[in-house]
């Protein structure tokens, strides 16, 4: 089953008006010029989610947020819920980042209410897994991702409205990435575990990026993998050259 692959940048807390917006146009030129045989993702800080989705509308590049709330509305200071960024013209919502897991102790209930939150606001999730250095030297890699798949995704996931991003948690911004031998075994493993959870034929239409450290040098190598169907790219997303260059890998 041929699967499109989605080239999505997280810019995780990077950019003021200005050169988010350009970046965003300089991208959505390109994709005007020379359509990509990807689908291309921008996500924003929530600040300039507005700003960039006017920029770009009509060019084919989608917007995403970077988190939302488990909840539709209420008394939750400076969360933002997944209805707000689809009001502002984003398509999906990056939940689970192995940073919100670190940084604000997400779990994964809160991280399966969050894109089951995404779902009901029309929303797609990329929900994040990945083990932490430590784990993969205990040998635990595929244990912590089965766990934190099954604890992540929602009733009601589909490969419509889900994309699994698997982000080792020790090669994001460090230039260092697991070999291809092993992400191929992680992505195998995210996709006999979709297969349980979804079905065959659904398991076999759902999108799993890989993220951490991949830049146009070592892009075309990963997604040649089987069961890697595109990126989830930090660092590299915030140059429109390098994030060109990946999209360009995915042909
Ligand atoms: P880097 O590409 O900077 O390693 O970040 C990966 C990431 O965390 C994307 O969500």
């Amino acid at each position: 089953m041929a699967r499109r692959p989605l080239i999505a940048g997280n810019w995780k807390m990077n950019g003021l008006t200005a050169d988010g917006v350009a970046l965003a146009t300089a991208l959505a030129a390109r994709i005007r010029e020379n359509p990509p045989a990807a689908d291309l993702l921008v996500c924003p800080p929530a600040t300039l989610v507005d700003r960039v989705a006017r920029a770009v509308e009509g060019s084919g590049l989608a917007v995403g947020g970077q988190d939302c709330h488990g909840e539709r509305s209420g008394a939750h200071t400076g969360d933002i819920a997944a209805a707000m960024l689809k009001d502002l013209g984003a398509g999906y919502v990056i939940v689970g980042h192995s940073e919100r897991r670190t940084d604000h102790g997400e779990t994964s209930a809160q991280v399966r209410a969050k894109a089951a939150a995404a779902h009901a606001a029309g929303l797609v999730a990329i929900v994040c897994l990945g083990e932490t250095e430590a784990e993969r030297d205990g040998g635990r890699t595929l244990a912590v991702v089965e766990a934190q798949f099954g604890g992540s995704l929602p009733e009601g996931a589909t490969p419509e409205n889900t994309v699994i991003a698997y982000e080792p948690v020790w090669a994001i911004g460090t230039g260092r990435t697991p070999t291809t031998a092993e992400v191929a075994e992680v992505h195998r493993t995210i996709r006999d575990l979709a297969e349980k959870a979804l079905g065959s034929a659904a398991a076999a239409r759902l999108r799993i990026l890989y993220g951490g450290s991949m830049k146009p040098s070592n892009a075309k190598e990963l997604l040649a993998l089987t069961d890697v169907d595109g990126g989830l790219i930090g660092g590299a997303s915030l140059k429109a050259e390098d994030f060109w260059a990946i999209a360009e890998s995915a042909r």
